[in-house]
Formats: structure tokens, C-alpha cells, sequence
């Protein structure tokens, strides 16, 4: 990875923080990109700072991701890939759920994904470059009172098939991985939300909320050192894969 360039979208905490460490640990430069610009300016102060670029960027709004994509490429003379990290999750039934609510995960998850990678994906044409989306274990689980994040996630690891598809000709390699029972504020706060409407402590929630054969909770290093090798050339001959990284909980 040494002197490669990626843009980690969501990089303000949790997994895209992890994903920055393990590519800068291995020699890359990392554009974090993230919708609260002042949380991304904070955790970059964890980086040397020739090898952090931190933007305030909405996934969401293309003139947006043109403007980050465009300015990495202008400071650092060209990109070499792309982790569509960021995301939303907002919990609720079926029956309760909000038609903005749904619209906003849709919009984060999958319509920020496809937006980045066809902005990267325009200049990574002209060299070969890798894209990792990160989906879930939902996409491929229907897990309750997420039928929204469930939906997205389900599109992303479709989009993630198409892309490959589409850009092999480009040398673009394309791929998804999905995680579950990652120990990161979003897990913290689906055990929150349960915490009322099952009448369990959110903390005994949250403690069985790890993958059965693991034994605890996914640590978000552990997903962005997958992330990093799917990124890498020695993962070529894995393409348009949706790759779980929850500790066995999917069997499929
Ligand atoms: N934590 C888990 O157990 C788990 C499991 C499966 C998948 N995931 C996925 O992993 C990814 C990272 O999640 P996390 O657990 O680190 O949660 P997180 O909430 O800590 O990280 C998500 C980040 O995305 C950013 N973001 C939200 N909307 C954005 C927008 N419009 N534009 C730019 N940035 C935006 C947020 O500010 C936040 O920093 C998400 O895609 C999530 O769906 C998490």
C-alpha cells in the first residue's frame, strides 16, 4: 500500500477510523471524509499529518463528493481507491417508520455509494484502482425494526456486483464487505433503542450482541484489515464478492 491514496467516506469514528489506521500503518494516504467536518478534523490529529487529508463532505450531494474527490486528486496528483464507508441507521417497526427516515438511510447508504464510486471510479478508469463498500450482514439477514438499513444494505452489496461488472474492463476492482456485532457507537445505540422496548439494561444488550462463535464483539481494526486487503493486488482474483466479517454469525 505504500504511497497509495484512498478516500475512506464516514472516517470521523468507529470503522473508518480503524480502515485510516490499518492503510496508514501499511504506507497510504487517506483522504477521511466525513458529513461532521469537526469530528474528522479531530480524529485526524491521531494521524501524521502528511498522511491524513480530513474533508467535511455529504455523501448524498454530488457536488459535494465532486468537490472532495476533486480536491484529493488535485493535492495528492491522482487517487488509487475508495472506501464507502459511511452510513446511517435509524430503528424503528416497519409500521412506525417515517418516510424521510427511510429515505435518508437509502440516500446515505446507497445513493452515497453509488455517487463516490462513480466520481473515484471516473479517474481510476485511466490506472486500475479498488473500491470496498462496506454493506452488513443485514443486507443479507432481514434483522427487525430495520427494514430500511436492511434494504440499503441489500442494494449496496447488489450495486457492489454491478460495478465489479461494469468496471473490470477498467481495471477497477469492486467488492463489499459485511459486518456484524462491530463494537462501534452505531452497535451502542440499536442497544440504547431496545433498551425500553424489551426492558433490558442496554449494557446486557449490548453484551450479547457479539457473533455466537466468537465469543465477544467484532473490533473495528479486524474489519478494516479486510477492508485493506480487498484493496490490495493480491486480492484481484476476489470481484464483486460481499464478504462477511462478523465472526461467522452468516453462513452465506
Ligand atoms: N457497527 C456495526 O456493528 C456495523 C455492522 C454492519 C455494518 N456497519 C456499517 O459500517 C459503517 C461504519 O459504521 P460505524 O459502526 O463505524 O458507525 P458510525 O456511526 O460510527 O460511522 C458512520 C459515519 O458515517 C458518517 N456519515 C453519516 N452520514 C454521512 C453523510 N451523508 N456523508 C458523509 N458521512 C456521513 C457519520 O458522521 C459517521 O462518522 C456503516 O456503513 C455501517 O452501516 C456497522
Amino acid at each position: 500500500m505504500e504511497g497509495r491514496r484512498y478516500i475512506v467516506t464516514g472516517a470521523a469514528g468507529g470503522i473508518g477510523s480503524a480502515i485510516t489506521q490499518v492503510l496508514v500503518e501499511q504506507g497510504a494516504r487517506v483522504a477521511m471524509v466525513d458529513l461532521d467536518g469537526e469530528r474528522v478534523g479531530k480524529a485526524a490529529t491521531n494521524f501524521d499529518p502528511t498522511k491524513v487529508l480530513p474533508l467535511s463532505c455529504d455523501v448524498t450531494n454530488e457536488a459535494d463528493v465532486a468537490a472532495a474527490v476533486e480536491t484529493v486528486v488535485d493535492t495528492w496528483d491522482g487517487i488509487d481507491g475508495l472506501v464507502n464507508n459511511a452510513g446511517a441507521v435509524v430503528l424503528d417497526t416497519a409500521w412506525d417508520a417515517g418516510a424521510a427516515d427511510w429515505r435518508r438511510q437509502l440516500d446515505v447508504n446507497v445513493t452515497g455509494t453509488f455517487l463516490c464510486s462513480r466520481q473515484v471510479g471516473s479517474h481510476l478508469k485511466e490506472r486500475g484502482g479498488a473500491i470496498v463498500n462496506v454493506a452488513s450482514n443485514c443486507g443479507k439477514v432481514g434483522y427487525k425494526n430495520m427494514a430500511a438499513y436492511n434494504a440499503a444494505k441489500a442494494a449496496v452489496i447488489s450495486l457492489t456486483r454491478s460495478l465489479a461488472m461494469e468496471w473490470a474492463e477498467h481495471g477497477i476492482n469492486v467488492n463489499a464487505v459485511c459486518p456484524g456485532g462491530v463494537d462501534t457507537p452505531m452497535l451502542a445505540g440499536v442497544a440504547e433503542w431496545l433498551e425500553p422496548r424489551v426492558g433490558v439494561p442496554a449494557a446486557d444488550l449490548l453484551a450479547g450482541m457479539g457473533p455466537a462463535q466468537l465469543g465477544r464483539k467484532v473490533q473495528p481494526i479486524e474489519v478494516a484489515r479486510v477492508i485493506a486487503f480487498l484493496l490490495s493486488d493480491e486480492a484481484l482474483i476476489i470481484r464483486g464478492q460481499a464478504i462477511n466479517v462478523d465472526g461467522g454469525d452468516t453462513p452465506y
